[in-house]
C-alpha cells in the first residue's frame, strides 16, 4: 500500500512527550459517549523502547510512542540506516527485494553492527526534543482576537485542544510542568472519505488521522518555504486545509463554508498568528 506523506513539523516534540498520558486518554470517547459527533481514539501501539504498550503520539497516524522510536523507525525506514531499535541495515526492504537486501551496508562494528549506535540516536533524540515552539505574532490583534472567537464558537478545539500542562520531570527541567499551547488532542480521528488513505497504521484505520497540532503554522511558509498542509500535502492554504476536513469534522467545516467572510478571514488571520 502506497499513502504520500509531508514531513510534519518538529517543534515542541518533547513537550507533547511530557503529557500525562491520562490527560489525553481522558479526551478520548471512541463510542461517542458524548454524542457530539466527535469520538476520537487513542492509538495504543507497542513501544519497542520500553517494550509496552504505550499511547502513540508522533506521526500523522500517532504510530509512534516516543520521539527516540519516531526517530530510530525515520532512520530505518525513511533512509534505510540501522539502528539498536531498527536493526536491519536495509531498512523497510522486503524479502523479495534481494538486490536491496545484498547491497553494502554501513554497520560498523566500532557501532555495535550498526549504523547509527545509540549514541548517535541520544544526540539525535535529544535534538529534536529540543526544538522549540515560536512565540505568537500579533496575539492581541482586533482582526486576531475575532479570529480566536470564531475558532472556539465554531468548535474547532472539540480536537485542535488548546492547552495542557507537561508532567513534572526532574531530568528535563526544559519540558517540566509547563503550560503549553498545541492545539491537538493527540487522538485518531475518522475524518471521512476525502482524507482517506485506506493504508492503516498500527490501530489507526485507512480514515483516521492523528489531530495536527497547529501551534507555529503560521510560520510554515517562513521555516519550509510552501504552504502545503495536511498528511500529504494536498491543501494549498490554511483554508483548504479545513475544506478537506469531513467525517468527524463534518460539521465544522459546514460552519466554516456558510460563515460570513469576514469571520472567515478572521478565523485564518488567527490560525497565522499561531
Ligand atoms: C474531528 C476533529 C477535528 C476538528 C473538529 C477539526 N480538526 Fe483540524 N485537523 C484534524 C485532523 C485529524 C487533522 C490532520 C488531517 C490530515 O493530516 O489529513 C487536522 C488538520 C488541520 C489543519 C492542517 C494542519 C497541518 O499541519 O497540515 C488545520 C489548519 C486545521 N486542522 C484547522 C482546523 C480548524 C480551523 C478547525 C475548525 C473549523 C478544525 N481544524 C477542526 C482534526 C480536526
Amino acid at each position: 500500500m502506497l499513502s504520500p506523506r509531508v514531513a510534519p513539523q518538529m517543534i515542541g516534540l518533547g513537550l507533547l512527550e511530557a503529557i500525562p498520558a491520562q490527560d489525553i486518554l481522558a479526551l478520548a470517547d471512541p463510542d461517542d459517549a458524548d454524542g457530539d459527533g466527535i469520538s476520537g481514539r487513542a492509538a495504543i501501539v507497542w513501544s519497542l523502547e520500553h517494550d509496552a504498550p504505550m499511547l502513540g503520539r508522533f506521526g500523522h497516524k500517532a504510530g509512534m510512542a516516543t520521539i527516540r522510536e519516531q526517530s530510530s523507525a525515520a532512520f530505518a525506514s525513511d533512509i534505510g540506516i540501522s539502528t539498536p531499535l531498527h536493526p536491519d541495515k536495509w531498512g523497510d526492504c522486503t524479502a523479495a527485494q534481494t538486490a536491496c537486501r545484498e547491497a553494502p551496508g554501513g554497520d560498523d562494528p566500532e557501532r555495535g553492527g550498526f549504523e547509527a549506535d545509540m549514541a548517535a540516536l541520544d544526540l539525535v533524540t535529544f535534538y529534536s526534543r529540543n526544538l522549540g515552539v515560536p512565540a505568537r505574532r500579533g496575539a492581541d490583534d482586533p482582526q486576531v482576537l475575532e479570529g480566536k472567537r470564531v475558532f472556539y464558537e465554531t468548535g474547532c478545539p472539540a480536537c485542535h485542544t488548546p492547552k495542557f500542562v507537561t508532567h513534572r520531570l526532574d531530568a528535563q527541567p526544559e519540558q517540566s510542568f509547563q503550560l503549553i499551547w498545541p492545539y491537538s488532542d493527540m487522538l485518531l480521528h475518522d475524518m471521512g472519505e476525502g482524507l482517506a488513505d485506506h493504508r492503516p497504521e498500527g490501530r489507526a484505520t485507512g480514515r483516521e488521522w492523528r489531530t495536527a497540532p497547529l501551534w507555529g503554522i503560521g510560520l510554515t511558509r517562513r521555516v519550509s518555504g510552501h504552504t502545503t498542509f495536511l498528511h500529504d500535502g494536498r491543501a494549498r492554504s490554511l483554508l483548504e486545509a479545513i475544506l478537506w476536513h469531513g467525517g468527524e469534522a463534518e460539521t465544522q467545516r459546514g460552519k466554516v463554508v456558510s460563515m460570513v467572510p469576514a469571520d472567515r478571514a478572521a478565523l485564518i488571520r488567527y490560525l497565522e498568528s499561531l
